[in-house]
């Protein structure tokens, strides 16, 4: 294929055919086109953008440069739920089994944590025993018998989306609305969604920073996913502060049983409910968010969700006996650290950019994609705005490997509380819904 007219033509801002698109990625799937190729045009996208014909297009050409999930017909609707990413994001583990509750089948295909931001996959594998690599057959047979299977993407699913990533993130061409859009959805797509949830966060630990930019590509998303036939909502949520109170990957596990309990904490299950609830209400004409909302509430509260999440849990391998003996552990990590206030006051602010930085850096996160990472560090019992405290009042704790980094987690960890001595305005957990 000659590429480089169209390189030509996006760079000059004239708009590209669905076929000419389609070839492209074909030829760059293919391995027919160089990378330094593949790069240029990528920067011309980053430019001039895309229009919606032309997003849809190459959306839709990276989901099919692999194979696509399919299912049997069955009147269960197929769902998923994304976020863009955040610390402490726990949501997926206690959702995906209250959906299956719930009456849907859930493919949900997730991936591993990079930097400050936590990787479900990742979560999952803090479970002894527990494996993530679900082939095709075993995912959609799991799917089928169970209403659920968490684990990653096959090698041969959506193989254009893993190229096209690794150059944008060696090219500065990551931070593009319609590059972003088709990366997100042709994963989706892949799995042959009826309706998908999608949770864009913003904040200082999210990848888009401000409402603003949130909103720009939950706008993007939602429009091409409803183009692409996936009935979609996004909801824009806060990543200033850690959702919940615990940020590192088996802490994040206890936290998400918790919830799976009907007991952890209230923003953790407000969010695993309105995902829930509008998943319902999307796929179940005359259900509103009231009585959805409802019914999420009491398939945690039933204990269903929890038995749900013990049956996925075992049919990926895990060993219930040591899960069990693990959750009843206070600490994993060999060392915990409190972290007491020095002060009287409301906490006004918890930076979950700071405390994402120290999950990583214990160990918890990756800086590169290859890296390996400590399960059982990480940050727990987190104060969260709004609560107050006396002196010696416990701010958090720090699970570390060694006394050496517990100590230094814990100097970084106090910058990043604020006080205030009236109660702070809270902002709501979840500040828009955007729907098609
Ligand atoms: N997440 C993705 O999967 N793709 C992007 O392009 C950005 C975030």
């Amino acid at each position: 294929m000659n590429f480089l007219p169209l390189i030509e033509r996006k760079r000059d801002g004239s708009p590209l055919t669905a076929a000419q698109i389609q070839d492209a990625i074909r030829a760059y799937t293919a391995g027919q086109i160089p990378d330094y190729q593949m790069s240029a045009f990528l920067m011309a996208v980053f430019f001039r953008g895309m229009s919606r014909e032309e997003t849809a297009a190459l959306t839709l050409a990276m989901r099919d440069s692999g194979e696509v999930l399919k299912f049997p017909d069955d009147p269960r609707p197929i769902v998923d739920k994304h976020s863009t990413g955040g610390v402490g994001d726990k949501v997926s583990l206690p959702l995906a089994p209250l959906l299956a509750c719930l009456g849907f089948r859930v493919p949900m295909i997730s991936g591993r944590g990079l930097g400050i931001t936590g990787g479900t996959l990742d979560k999952l594998e803090s479970i002894p025993g527990l494996t993530t690599q679900l082939d095709r057959a075993r995912l959609v047979a799991q799917v089928q018998r169970l209403g659920v299977a968490m684990g990653g993407q096959t090698a041969t699913m959506i193989p254009a989306d893993k190229k096209i990533y690794a150059l944008r993130d060696v090219t500065g061409t990551v931070p593009s609305i319609p590059l972003i859009t088709a990366s997100i959805l042709s994963k989706k797509l892949a799995e042959s969604l009826h309706a998908l949830i999608m949770d864009v966060k913003f904040g200082t630990a999210a990848f888009m920073q401000t409402r603003e930019a949130a909103r720009e590509l939950a706008r993007s998303i939602v429009t091409l996913a409803h183009d692409c036939g996936v009935n979609t909502r996004a909801l824009l949520t806060d990543m200033n502060t850690p959702l919940g109170r615990a940020a590192g990957n088996w802490l994040e596990v206890k936290e998400s049983v918790a919830c799976l309990e009907g007991k952890g904490p209230e923003d953790l299950r407000q969010l695993v409910v309105e995902c829930a609830a509008h998943l319902a209400a999307q796929t179940m004409s005359g259900f509103d968010l009231a009585i959805t909302r409802r019914a999420a509430v009491l398939g945690l509260e039933s204990g269903d969700a929890l038995r749900k999440w013990e049956e996925l849990i075992v049919a990926q391998g895990a060993d219930l006996a040591a899960y069990r003996a693990k959750l009843k552990l206070d600490h994993a990590a060999p060392v915990v650290l409190e972290l007491v206030s020095d002060r009287e006051g409301f906490v006004s602010k918890v930076d979950s950019r700071i405390v994402g930085e120290i999950v990583r850096d214990l160990g918890g996160g990756r800086m590169m994609k290859d890296s390996a990472i400590n399960p059982d560090v990480g940050i727990d019992s987190l104060a969260k705005p709004g609560e107050s405290m006396q002196r010696k009042s416990l701010l958090a704790r720090v699970h570390a490997a060694t006394q050496a980094e517990a100590e230094a987690a814990l100097l970084r960890l106090r910058t990043a509380f604020e006080f205030s001595e009236k109660a702070p305005q809270l902002p709501p957990l979840v500040h828009e819904v955007i729907s098609a």
